[in-house]
């Protein structure tokens, strides 16, 4: 198993933090927005008198609650197309398993969401990468690029849309454009939605699970764990028009008996959040993403494009290597008694020697301390000697 570039420098954080420096933590995807408020009161007054397993696709009562929610994208969504899974994360491993055979392979862009390398691992999966690239903000590469890569043993696309790590958000051309390919060779797209609501600058969130034609090759990866700031409730979806998904994802849902089940009544309680508190929410992170990108822009020999959605970017920094640099922010680099904590990129590339003077940053922390790390990385980056 591959170790998560996201936690591999923790160690020098906790020394850090043991030796009194405060640690910015904008290496991870742990937002410190609150959940909806009913969310916290439904926890907080659970009446509970039995601690049981819930069905093993979930609560049905939730699932319908969800199918409404889909409904808004695809009217046709009904519950028996939704299973309950523990977080995206199984829903990601689950639906891998219910495709692949040993060795067969999925086709992503790259760079991706570091943990699908120990999703495809664990499920014997070959990912096949397609290289995005910083100079043109990790556009989606060109759809013969893809069509190049199918092959009998290729059983999937998988997209990150709003994109983690880039930011990337795709058009409703590529998405598309995709579809096409994926009828034609008769394989799967799988789209990671779990940022679907957080997409800025007026733009448009195109799910996978409008497109009509293509209902049975289509699957969503989703989760409560972004939309609500309730990462540990540790719910996530599979959405699939597809019976045979649903069926065979149920039997890997079976074996593991149930998805948490205060998580589920929690994130039941969430569908019921009122639309401002998303208005609030996005305004926050894209004031966020304004400063950051913008501040660190201003670096001499720093790029970083404008991310679309989701709340991470890529910035490439005028060094070496970013993991020399980030150890060395931990290790050895104060300013007002603070440090901050950057996730080297290459742990987010399939190839581990092709970029490494990049980091992937998460504008997760509140204004005032985001002003404060961008503040930091300028003054490290000013004084680190390569
Ligand atoms: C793109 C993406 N997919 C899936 C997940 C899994 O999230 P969870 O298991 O908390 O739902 C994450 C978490 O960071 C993510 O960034």
């Amino acid at each position: 198993m591959p170790e998560s570039p996201i936690r591999k420098l923790v160690p020098f954080a906790e020394k850090a933090k043991k030796n009194g420096t405060k640690v910015l933590h904008l290496n991870i995807g742990q937002p410190d927005i609150k959940p909806p408020n009913n969310v916290i009161k439904k926890i907080n007054n659970f009446q509970i008198q039995s601690v049981k397993y819930s069905h093993s696709a979930g609560i049905e009562e939730y699932r319908k609650k969800l199918a409404k929610y889909y409904s808004q994208i695809a009217p046709t969504i009904s519950y028996e197309d939704i299973l309950i899974t523990t977080g995206g994360s199984e829903a990601l491993s689950t639906v891998l398993n219910c495709i692949c055979d040993p060795n067969d392979e999925i086709i992503i862009p790259d760079p991706y969401y570091a943990n699908y390398n120990g999703f495809s691992n664990s499920s014997n999966v070959s990912i096949q990468p397609i290289i995005c690239r910083i100079e043109n903000g990790f556009k989606l590469p060109s759809i013969d690029q893809f069509e190049a890569k199918i092959n009998k043993k290729t059983k999937a696309i998988l997209i990150c849309n709003p994109g983690n790590p880039t930011g990337a958000l795709y058009t409703f051309k590529e998405i598309k454009a995709l579809a096409k390919i994926v009828k034609k060779h008769d394989i799967f797209l799988i789209a990671d939605e779990v940022y679907r609501e957080f997409v800025y600058d007026k733009h448009h969130h195109y799910s996978i699970l409008g497109l009509k034609n293509i209902q049975q090759h289509t699957i969503i990866i989703d989760s409560v764990s972004k939309r609500y700031s309730m990462c540990g409730a540790r719910i996530g979806a599979i959405v699939s028009k597809n019976k045979d998904i649903i069926n065979t994802a149920l039997k890997f849902s079976q074996a593991r008996l149930s998805p948490p089940t205060f998580g589920q009544l929690a994130a039941m309680e969430a569908l019921n959040t009122h639309k401002s508190y998303f208005k609030t929410v996005i305004e926050e992170y894209n004031k966020r993403r304004v400063l950051l990108v913008n501040t660190l822009n201003e670096i001499d020999g720093v790029i970083c494009p404008m991310p679309k959605g989701a709340f991470y970017c890529i910035a490439q920094l005028p060094i070496r290597n970013a993991e020399v640099f980030c150890q060395w922010l931990l290790e050895e680099f104060r300013f007002k008694n603070t440090t901050v904590m950057l996730a080297p990129a290459n742990g987010f590339y399939s190839q581990k020697n092709m970029i490494h003077n990049q980091v992937r940053i998460a504008y997760v922390l509140e204004i005032e301390k985001l002003k404060l790390a961008a503040e930091i990385i300028k003054r490290g980056l000013e004084k680190y000697q390569d």
